[in-house]
């Protein structure tokens, strides 16, 4: 395999040039293929201040592979579209800036590790949209008021409003070591879900009761609480503190506590 070094200083530049307006050239590793098999593939280009890993694909595919399978769409780091691996580590295309990585070795963009590949830097995720589905549903409580409205405290939303920044990038269930060492699919659904669920069970308005599936068949008791879907969320959402741990507290509430047991069978469900 091809690999083109970038030296780290250049000649003064002239006036005018491309080096005076910030030019360079750097070198991404490209993963190529489909779901039968691939290999890396160099790709040098000149790169300029301000640009992204998505601008340096979107650069490779119209200067030198036409045929360059992304996804993306926003390019702000709003629709989950561009994730990636990028030297080994689970990051959005759009919102890693080149000014950011090591440019004097390859820059290595490789699709999502935990899905199966579809074509180059594309993956199919659909399993987790499928996982939502097994999910039980948001069930408020009959409206408060005549007119079909409900009435809540800002205090009380609070909480879950971190949860509602997700974009479903799924950059944390690629991380996740249940799903991407030990490919437990069929038994777990992952951190992403499980911001899902505990941002419905601790809506104020909510009344469902997801604590047995969380226990039986979203796997929570396979989280060993490691952090890593936390280090790699691009919302910055503290998925392990404030959602997976106050969800396990709950199974272990409702299967491991007989006397928390017995009182919750005597009052109203806690929704704190
Ligand atoms: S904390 Fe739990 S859900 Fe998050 S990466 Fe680790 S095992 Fe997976
Ligand atoms: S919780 Fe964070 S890392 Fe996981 S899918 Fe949502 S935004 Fe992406
Ligand atoms: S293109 Fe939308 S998040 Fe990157």
């Amino acid at each position: 395999m091809a690999t083109t070094t970038v030296a780290e200083k250049s000649p003064a530049p002239t006036a005018g040039s491309p080096a005076e307006a910030g030019v360079r050239s750097a070198t991404f590793r490209v993963w190529r293929g489909d779901a039968t098999g691939g290999a890396f593939r160099d790709y040098t280009i000149d790169v300029a201040p301000g640009m992204v890993v998505l601008d340096a694909i979107h650069q490779i595919q119209a200067e030198q592979a036409n045929d360059l399978a992304v996804r993306w769409n926003c390019k702000a780091g709003k629709c989950g579209s561009c994730s990636a691996e990028i030297n080994g580590k689970p990051r959005l295309m759009c919102m890693t800036r080149l000014n950011d990585l090591p440019l004097e070795k390859p820059v290595t963009v490789e699709p999502m590790h935990t899905f199966p590949r579809i074509k180059d830097l594309v993956t199919d995720v659909s399993w987790n949209f499928r996982v939502k589905k097994g999910i039980t549903k948001f069930t408020p409580r009959p409206p408060d008021a005549p007119d079909g409205t409900w009435r809540m405290q800002q205090s009380d939303v609070d909480r879950v409003q971190e949860f509602r920044k997700c974009i479903e990038c799924f950059l944390c269930q690629d991380v996740c070591h249940v799903l991407r060492e030990h490919e437990k699919e069929d038994e777990f659904i992952g951190p992403r879900f499980l911001v899902y669920v505990a941002a419905l069970e601790m809506h104020p308005l909510d009344v469902a009761d997801r604590v047995p599936e969380l226990q039986k068949s979203h796997g929570i008791g396979y989280c060993n609480i490691t952090k890593c879907c936390t280090t790699v969320c691009p919302e910055g959402i503290t998925i392990t503190d404030n959602a997976i741990i106050p969800l396990k507290e709950r199974v272990v509430d409702e299967f491991y506590d007989p006397i928390g047991k017995l009182v919750k069978i005597f009052s109203r469900k806690r929704r704190s």
